[in-house]
């Protein structure tokens, strides 16, 4: 066993909405990779939650079959032993029955037992289900609970929920997941700031011209119609995940990676963003829906004929220039787009560095390219650092553009974890560098509020994009009206 496979103490994990598609389709199979890796000890109790009856037989088979379909194929031998964990427990958070003997079944481990809630439901529930923890008893201080977004959708909402689950648990037992800070590239991107004395040097407005993250889906509603159509993109993508990333490229050198350390840094990102609202918005940012047109080959229908209404104004594209203003980042603009039904899936970061201040190489070769750090989060993880180097061989000095290319697979062939195999043992483990405080996730969306305001006032439809391109022709005169282009040689 090696020392990144120490297991941690027995606990109990319970995962509230363990019947639902996030449960069997990534936690468990999350916590099935990390029973294999040795970090769960046979101890160890995983209980699945939801309303309808169902034996602790029947449960095991749903989790059986999930795995199955989770491409663990050559872990198949160990599913018998994981599924030994797994039990199932009827309860309604509408209803009192049956929390008191889920508690005293709880409390029958020894005292100091860690205790996880996941909270894997409609986020309407969150706040009877911790009220019915704290009627059992079962909010004291080894108790943790975990929420995922959307944690609100507008600040008022935000407000209202960490209300009500601050009310029954401390800050310090509450983890908001964000599932793109648990991606080995988003962790990278620590390792890589502040384990190498390479770039910090260099990460502000005097080296780097600007940033871009983008986050580009190739799905499409993908039977969401209830949730997707009440948020958009906005709400949906970058409020968190691409605002997350923005902090990581943007945030000051934490003094430890403890998380309030690197959390502190984070929120004065979010609180230096300049305000985009009714007087830049129409300037700053690009909403648009997609109409039908191609995924992976195959012709697929747009999106209010995927919603079957015709009214929807509902944004699934959006772009945006961001400005942080603070002494590091002043003028420099993040650029950031994401969207459904685009031409590629693929999320990356990329740093783009200035221009050289003088050429000795009078046109040989081409234009000089300013070299670009490109980070990508998936597919094909990896970090490529692009550069001008001369072209071997006769014919004067060429210059040509070529990257320095770490593939994670290539370097270091093994599966590449899934996010939340690494969040749900930092939960168990109680640490929460990799969660977002309650500060973060409003300052969010005070940054985000003004411009849903402006969008609203504006009573404009989004625009149209064929479905598999690139998004609206909006988004390229975005970027280009300030003279750059998007990155696209990374794919
Ligand atoms: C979720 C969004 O948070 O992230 C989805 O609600 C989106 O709309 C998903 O598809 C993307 O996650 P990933 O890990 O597949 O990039």
């Amino acid at each position: 066993m090696t020392s990144h496979t120490v297991p941690v103490d027995p606990f109990d994990l319970v995962i509230f909405g363990g019947t639902g598609d996030l449960a069997l389709r990534k936690l468990l199979p999350a916590l099935f990779r990390r029973f294999c890796d040795g970090q769960i000890p046979a101890g160890a109790r995983i209980l699945g939650v939801a309303r309808d009856e169902r034996s602790d037989a029947a449960y095991r088979e749903l989790v059986s079959d999930a795995l199955a379909r989770a491409s663990v194929d050559t872990l198949k031998p160990r599913v018998a032993e994981f599924l030994e964990l797994i039990g199932y427990r009827t309860l309604d958070a509408s209803r009192g029955e049956g929390w008191d003997a889920f508690a005293a079944e709880l409390a029958a481990a020894d005292a100091t037992r860690v205790r996880v809630f996941y909270l894997s439901t409609s986020p309407s529930l969150f706040v009877d289900i911790c009220e019915r923890l704290r009627a059992a008893g079962l909010n004291d201080t080894r108790s943790r609970v975990v929420i995922e977004k959307p944690i609100g959708r507008d600040l008022p909402s935000a407000r209202a929920i960490n209300d009500a689950v601050g009310h029954v648990f401390e800050e310090g037992q509450i983890f908001r997941i964000d599932h793109y800070l648990g991606k080995e590239t988003v962790q990278n991107l620590l390792a890589l700031r502040f384990a190498n004395a390479l770039f910090e040097p260099l990460w502000n407005s005097a080296h780097i011209d600007h940033v871009q993250i983008t986050v580009a889906e190739t799905v499409g509603l993908e039977k969401r119609a209830s949730y997707y159509d009440g948020a958009g993109a906005l709400r949906d993508m970058v409020q968190n995940h691409l605002l997350q990333l923005l902090c990581m490229v943007a945030m000051e050198p934490p003094a430890t990676l403890q998380a309030d350390a690197v959390r502190d840094e984070k929120l004065k990102v979010l609180r230096a963003l300049k305000p985009v609202d009714a007087a830049n918005a129409n300037a700053s940012t690009v909403r648009g829906q997609y109409r039908a047109g191609a995924a992976n080959g195959q012709a697929v229908a747009g999106y209010l004929d995927e919603l079957g209404r015709n009214d929807s104004r509902t944004e699934t594209f959006v772009a945006l220039k961001a400005e942080v203003g603070n002494w590091r980042w002043g003028g420099v603009p993040f650029y950031l787009r994401t969207g459904k039904r685009l031409a590629e899936r693929v999320s990356e970061i990329v740093v783009s560095f200035r221009q050289v201040p003088h050429s000795i190489f009078n046109g040989a070769g081409g234009p000089i390219a300013p070299n670009k750090l490109v980070l990508r989060l998936q597919p094909d993880e990896g970090v490529k650092l692009w550069l001008m180097i001369k072209e071997p061989g006769p014919g004067g000095l060429r210059l040509k553009r070529v990257a320095l290319d770490m593939s994670f697979a290539e370097e270091f062939g093994v599966h590449q974890p899934e996010a939340y195999e690494r969040l749900l043992m930092d939960v168990v483990r109680g640490n929460a560098t990799l969660f977002m405080r309650r500060d973060e996730v409003e300052a969010a969306w005070t940054w985000i509020d003004p411009i849903l305001a402006a969008w609203a006032a504006g009573n404009e439809a989004p625009k149209a994009y064929t479905a598999g391109s690139w998004g609206p022709s909006a988004a390229v005169a975005l970027i280009e009206r300030d003279g750059r282009t998007w990155h696209e040689d990374a794919h």
